[in-house]
C-alpha cells in the first residue's frame, strides 16, 4: 500500500524569479489555488494518508501557510457568521494533520531530499512528487497506484516529449510497451540528444521502493552538482529492480518555468 508521499520543497525556483523572491514557488496562486494544494488533493483522492514536506529551515513560509491556526482563530472569533472562513480553515487544517517536515537546508537535489527523509518512511514503497509538475484532468497519482498494485513494482510517470527538448528532462529507455505502460531498462537524466534512449521524459510523480535509500546513501552528485533521484534509479534498474513506466493520461502543465506558470490559470481552467 502506498501512503505516504514526499514533496521536496527545497528548490531555489530561480526559472520563476522574481515572482518567486518573496513566494516559495509551490505557493504561487493558480486560478485562486497555491500551486502545492493541486498537489495535496490529488494524493488525497489517490488515497495518501501522510505527507513528507522537505523544507529549508530558513524558508519558514510553507510552515507559516500550513500551521497559522492563532491568526484563523482570532479571525474567526471576530467574523462569527463567516463560512467560508471555516470552510478555508477547515480545509488548512484537514492538510494540517497530514503533513509532517523534514530539513534539507541547500537545494542538494531530489536524491538527497528523499534521504532525509529516511526515519518517516513506513511501508514498502512511497510516492514522491515535484510540486511544479501539474497533472490536470485525470488523477495521475491514482493510475500509478492502480499500476503499481497490480506489478508490485515501481512506477514513474512519463510522457513523450520533442525530441529536441530531450536535454531538459529525465529520459527513459524501455520494453514490452502497452498503450498505457512499459517496462523501464534505462534511465538518464538530462541526456544529450545523442544519448537519450527514448524521448519519453519522466514527468515529477515516482513510486519508489524503500530500499533505493540504502543507494542514495552511497551516492555521488550528478549533473550540476545535485543527488538525483534518477541516478539511484538508475542503479536498481541495472540491478533488475522492475520500475515500469506510466504513460499518464491527464493533461500536464509545466509550472517551473515562467512561460509554463503564466500560461498555467488558462490551462487549469479548462479542465477543472
Ligand atoms: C526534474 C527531474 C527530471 C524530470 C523533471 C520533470 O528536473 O530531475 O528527471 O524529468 O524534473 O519536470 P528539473 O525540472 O528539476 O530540472
Amino acid at each position: 500500500m502506498v501512503k505516504q508521499a514526499i514533496i521536496p520543497l527545497a528548490g531555489l525556483g530561480t526559472r520563476l524569479l522574481p515572482l518567486s523572491s518573496v513566494i516559495p514557488k509551490e505557493l504561487l496562486p493558480i486560478n485562486g489555488k497555491p500551486n502545492l494544494e493541486y498537489i495535496l488533493d490529488e494524493c488525497i483522492q489517490a488515497g495518501i494518508k501522510q505527507f513528507i514536506f522537505v523544507v529549508p529551515k530558513n524558508r519558514p513560509t510553507i510552515k507559516q501557510y500550513f500551521f497559522n491556526d492563532c491568526f484563523y482563530k482570532k479571525i474567526i472569533k471576530k467574523k462569527k457568521n463567516d463560512k467560508r472562513l471555516k470552510k478555508v480553515f477547515q480545509k488548512i487544517r484537514r492538510y494540517q494533520k497530514m503533513i509532517k517536515f523534514v530539513y534539507q537546508n541547500k537545494p542538494e537535489g531530489t536524491g538527497h531530499a528523499v534521504l532525509q527523509c529516511k526515519r518517516h518512511l513506513k511501508g514498502t514503497h512511497f510516492l514522491m512528487l515535484l510540486a511544479d509538475d501539474l497533472i490536470v484532468e485525470k488523477n495521475c497519482s491514482k493510475e500509478m497506484i492502480a499500476l503499481h498494485k497490480k506489478t508490485k513494482g515501481s512506477v514513474i510517470a512519463t510522457k513523450r516529449v520533442e525530441r529536441k527538448t530531450v536535454q531538459r528532462w529525465g529520459i527513459l529507455g524501455f520494453k514490452n510497451r502497452t498503450k498505457n505502460s512499459f517496462l523501464i531498462n534505462e534511465v538518464i537524466e538530462k541526456p544529450k540528444l545523442s544519448e537519450a534512449p527514448s524521448n519519453y521524459a519522466i514527468i515529477g510523480r515516482y513510486i519508489l521502493p524503500k530500499k533505493i535509500l540504502s543507494v542514495l546513501k552511497y551516492q555521488g552528485k550528478g549533473k550540476g552538482g545535485e543527488v538525483h533521484i534518477t541516478d539511484a534509479i538508475k542503479t536498481l534498474v541495472k540491478r533488475n529492480e522492475k520500475f515500469y513506466g506510466n504513460i499518464f493520461k491527464g493533461k500536464y502543465i509545466d509550472c517551473g518555468t515562467l512561460e509554463g506558470f503564466i500560461n498555467s490559470g488558462l490551462t487549469i481552467s479548462k479542465y477543472l
